[in-house]
């Protein structure tokens, strides 16, 4: 049987014994980064593979840097306490890592100098997150994206997920799978929790980190497999709202949502509302990266055997 565990107060706990003060900072102001891992379960071989796990901790080091959060953990030491984690929960199947830094002091008073700092991360049994077979249906959100003058969108700052959240429900309560934000300027961003790509004439076009985007690791990994694979180039430009509209194929990428395909938005059916060729083709290659089965990628996998452990604290 599984038992979940969690890295925190710097040591591997039951996750049931990693609990936080209500004072804490982070939960009074959102004064927290996070990342998103996916270990991607493969049945061949009975292992779990870390998909650019060293990427996101290189993210999460920027993030920090941003909110003034001490990390004195290199990527690689986070990178082994990952994959330990990971073993020792024993799950053999899909699973989502939560790693967070976060203000750790239990005090009241807005600011992000003169706190403690801490880190912490959980690993969750995670299936997939949008319909990869089907393709899903957006809208454009009444909520805009928050600003880099505002909350900067490439820290992955806990705070900041509630304009994702007032979009996603809004999107969900009017029938949708998912919401697309636009910038102050009226240009698309992203999705909730998803980077968005479309393609126009075998091209893809995808919005610029200046329009205030998460600068997503799938993102980049469909860039390379598209140029690289495919050979197909990506231009990262502003993108307007009706290009959606007449975009030949739109997809969205991300640790969740993988590679999905967007077959409609705002109620217009995007090329013929089914997943294009483009997408397809991308969504094969990247499915068969990310858990491990094509050997020229092999170096954005990390390979972690899960097993059981007897219950209790691990040192
Ligand atoms: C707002 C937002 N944009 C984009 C992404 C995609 O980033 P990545 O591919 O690194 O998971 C995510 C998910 O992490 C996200 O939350």
């Amino acid at each position: 049987m599984p038992m979940p565990y969690a890295y925190f107060q710097k040591q591997f706990v039951p996750l049931a014994e990693a609990k936080i003060g209500i004072m804490t900072h982070a939960f009074l102001y959102g004064t927290a980064t996070f990342e998103g891992i996916r270990g991607n379960w493969n049945e061949d071989v009975r292992q779990i593979y870390l998909f650019r796990v060293q990427d996101h901790f290189r993210r999460l080091h920027r993030s920090c840097r941003i909110l003034k959060i001490d990390l004195p953990y290199t990527v690689e030491e986070l990178t082994d306490l990952t994959v330990r984690l990971v073993e020792m929960c024993g799950y053999a199947e899909d699973v989502y890592i939560r790693p967070i830094a976060y203000k750790s002091s239990e005090v009241i008073g807005v600011r992000m100098h003169n706190l403690e700092d801490d880190f912490l991360a959980f690993v969750y049994p995670f299936g997939p997150y949008l319909d990869i077979e089907k393709g899903i249906r957006c809208m454009t959100s009444s909520w805009r994206r928050v600003e880099d003058v505002g909350i900067p969108a490439r820290a992955k700052v806990n705070g900041l997920y509630v304009n994702s959240a007032l979009a996603k429900t809004e999107a969900q309560e009017n029938g949708y799978d998912e919401a697309i934000m636009l910038d102050m300027d009226g240009h698309v961003s992203e999705g909730s929790g998803e980077n968005i790509f479309i393609v126009v004439d075998g091209r893809l076009y995808t919005p610029p980190p200046t329009d205030n985007i998460l600068v997503g690791i799938t993102r980049d990994s469909v860039i390379r497999l598209a140029a690289d694979e495919l050979g197909i180039e990506t231009v990262e430009r502003s993108i307007d709202r009706s290009e959606l509209y007449v975009a030949d194929e739109c997809f969205m990428t991300g640790t969740a949502a993988h590679v999905s395909a967007v077959v409609e938005v705002d109620r217009r059916p995007i090329g013929d509302g089914r997943v294009g060729p483009v997408t397809a083709h991308l969504q094969k290659l990247y499915f068969d990266v990310v858990r491990g089965k094509n050997s020229k990628y092999a170096h954005w996998c990390t390979a972690a055997s899960p097993k059981l452990q007897p219950a209790g604290r691990q040192g």
